[in-house]
């Protein structure tokens, strides 16, 4: 399934890319959200799969499409025999980001055999994100100064010249204090937590690390990247009030004090990952409009034979005379 379907995937984040980034610093996040919304589900509909949404854009009484349980893909018109396969999508990862025009809005998707994704509570995860280097090198109670000596002795540098990347918020004072204790730079970013945790898996990124509480959705996302980037992201669920432990034993959730490994948020065989930058960003360039057609760049990942694809697509305007330049 996946070399096949992983260049439609790639079709669909695209297009949920330049859609949204009409809207960039616009200062309208819902405007941008929706663009992406409305762009991926349409592609999405052209994808020859069985598809079912399982992290989407809420459940189905709150999203008008999207949704949780949500049926997409050509087998939901045609009966021919297409692959089951579970979606997750961030439609807009950096609402705000590309409203702003601020660095590292993506659009994102994962999908993988059914049942390979953890269909992750839209709460909040704590979260550390590490490259392959680092795999097995820290641990989610472990005090910070512990973990950034770990990352810093397998990266052969020194605690100094680490960077961390920390969601800029009220709840990460502490973590922060501890960071700078430890002499530790840190880059605080004011959404984008998935994108940055994909930095950090890949080498020349300038990110070591991604420490914090941000969204869940994002943590299985991260995952099915990091997956198949062979880093490594450790996570637990914050729950905080008693309907939320009800609404995670209706999930299947029975544990809700569990920390997740990589391979328990994105157990699946068979996974796709694939991003499109929407603005500038740490690994992949922004949308750029020129006139004549528009150029994307974008991130494929496929688990099963290791394929990880940056890929710079030119979409020409249906125009004869339109023009492509090498750059
Ligand atoms: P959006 O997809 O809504 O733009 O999420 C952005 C984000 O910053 C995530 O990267 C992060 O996981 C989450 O929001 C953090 O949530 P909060 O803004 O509530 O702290």
């Amino acid at each position: 399934m996946e070399n096949k379907l992983s260049l439609e995937f790639l079709r669909v984040v695209e297009q949920a890319a330049i859609a949204s980034a009409h809207t960039m610093g616009l200062g309208d996040r819902h405007k941008a959200d929706q663009m992406a919304v409305e762009a991926m589900r349409r592609e999405m509909d052209t994808v020859g799969m069985d598809g079912t949404i399982v992290i989407g854009e809420g459940e189905r009484d709150e999203a008008p499409m999207l949704f949780i349980g949500e049926k997409v893909g050509l087998a939901a018109k045609h009966k021919d025999n297409y692959p089951a396969v579970d979606i997750a999508v961030d439609p807009l990862e950096g609402t705000n980001l590309c409203a702003t025009g601020e660095p590292n809005a993506i659009t994102v998707l994962a999908a993988s055999e059914a049942g390979g994704l953890l269909h992750a509570p839209d709460l909040y995860m704590e979260k550390i994100v590490v490259g392959p280097t680092c795999r097995g090198a820290v641990e989610l109670d472990a005090p910070v100064k512990d973990n950034l000596k770990a990352i810093a002795r397998r990266l052969d540098r020194l605690v100094e010249d680490l960077v961390v990347i920390v969601l800029d918020r009220p709840r990460h004072e502490k973590l922060i204090n501890d960071i700078r204790s430890a002499g530790a730079r840190i880059r605080l970013i004011g959404d984008g937590d998935l994108s940055a945790g994909i930095a950090a898996a890949v080498l020349g990124s300038g990110v070591h690390a991604v420490m914090g509480t941000g969204g869940a959705p994002e943590g299985v996302l991260t995952a099915a990247a990091l997956k198949c980037l062979n880093g490594e992201i450790i996570a637990r669920l914050v729950v905080s009030k008693p309907e939320q432990y009800e609404r995670l034993a209706k999930m299947g959730v029975t544990d809700a004090k569990k920390i997740y490994k990589t391979e328990e948020l994105a157990p699946g065989k068979k996974i796709i990952f694939a991003c499109t930058g929407v603005t500038e960003g740490n690994i992949l360039r922004g949308v750029r409009f020129f006139g004549e057609g528009v150029r994307t760049h974008s991130l494929v990942l496929t688990y099963d034979d290791r394929q990880v694809r940056f890929i710079d697509s030119v979409h020409l305007n249906k125009r004869p005379d339109a023009k492509v330049r090498f750059f």
